[in-house]
């Protein structure tokens, strides 16, 4: 089925109904908010140049100022990939020895502007689950990296045993590391954690449930940023559950009380029951935790 944006949006009156869908909000502890606060630093530093498009071994850094606890760890770029996809994903491999993690990092597109307004939004079967089905961006996104970063991923992990594997991404990257992670988890890497900052919607309800049954997944959300709320639920699409919903303005420290635990494929209560997206206003979409889209820089059609 093809669908335009544009089309579904003058098609929607108003999404902002509120229904009752979450009886188990939540504040998020302490310790929690401080891994959300370091891991949005490795998304952040996939917008980096330096970082996605480096020689194997280069320690991250962010020219944003925005990866600081990253930069004070000891860090080195094990792979780096770019400019191989339909979708422009680029990212990168990390071995952190200070934190005895290993990192996969997806970074967003810088044309979300024109995703937003251009994109088809197809369903593929990702062969992972019955009835499941993949936003065919998304998924060919990961497809098309998956070999070489599955083999480097292998290796890395071998090498190192008691390393978690993390995988993240903002915007356009955080939907394809939800999907990546979830494949990772039935090939060879069951733990996996994804830390994925205004992620897009990127499967239908069932795929979304057999990733919400997976463990370790942390999405999180920013007041009304647009990203998030597509591709449109009219259009067949829901969240992986829980929500990391955070309410704190822009350019704000977050406190615990202003990241609400939201359950569910559809939360009325969180981002999604902000209203329909706009498509001009982006400022919460920058805005997690950090300014994780800092190192675009000025001029790129992101901003
Ligand atoms: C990717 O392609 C763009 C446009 O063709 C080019 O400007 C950029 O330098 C390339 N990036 C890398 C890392 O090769
Ligand atoms: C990585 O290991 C997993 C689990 O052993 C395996 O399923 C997968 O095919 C391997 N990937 C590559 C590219 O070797
Ligand atoms: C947040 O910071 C950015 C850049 O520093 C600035 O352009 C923007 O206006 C700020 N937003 C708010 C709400 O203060």
């Amino acid at each position: 089925m093809r669908f335009s944006i544009l089309t579904a949006l003058s098609a929607i009156a108003a999404v902002g109904h509120a229904l009752p869908s979450n009886l188990q909000a939540r504040d998020v502890p302490n310790d929690e908010l401080s891994h959300f606060k370091f891991w949005v630093e490795y998304a952040a530093a996939s917008y980096c140049y330096d970082n996605y498009a480096s020689k194997p071994g280069h320690k991250l850094t962010c020219s944003a100022h925005n990866c600081p606890q990253v930069e004070k760890s000891d860090t080195s770029i094990v792979y780096d990939f770019s400019n191989t996809t339909l979708t422009d994903t680029a990212g990168y491999i990390a071995l952190d020895k200070t934190n005895k993690a290993i990192v996969l990092a997806f970074r967003g597109s810088y044309s979300v502007r024109n995703w937003i307004a251009d994109a088809s939004f197809f369903y593929t079967d990702p062969k992972l689950c019955d009835g499941c089905s993949a936003e065919l961006g998304f998924w060919s996104s990961w497809t098309n990296v998956r070999d070489p970063i599955s083999k480097v991923l292998n290796e890395t992990v071998s090498k190192n045993p008691d390393y978690e594997l993390v995988v993240v991404g903002h915007s356009l990257g955080a939907g394809v590391a939800t999907l990546a992670a979830a494949d990772l988890r039935v090939k060879g890497h069951p733990s996996t954690k994804l830390y994925a900052y205004a992620s897009p919607r990127v499967a239908n309800p069932a795929l979304a449930k057999y990733i919400s049954a997976q463990p370790n997944n942390y999405r999180f959300t920013h007041i009304d940023d647009p990203v998030p709320k597509l591709p449109l639920i009219a259009m067949g699409y829901v969240h992986v559950s829980p929500e990391y919903y955070i309410t704190a303005p822009n350019n704000a420290t977050v406190s615990t009380s202003e990241v609400q635990v939201l359950q569910g494929d559809i939360n009325w209560e969180g981002n999604t029951g902000t209203g329909a997206p706009s498509l001009t206003a982006f400022s919460a979409h920058h805005w997690y935790f950090n300014e994780a889209d800092g190192c675009i820089g000025a001029g790129l059609p992101f901003k």
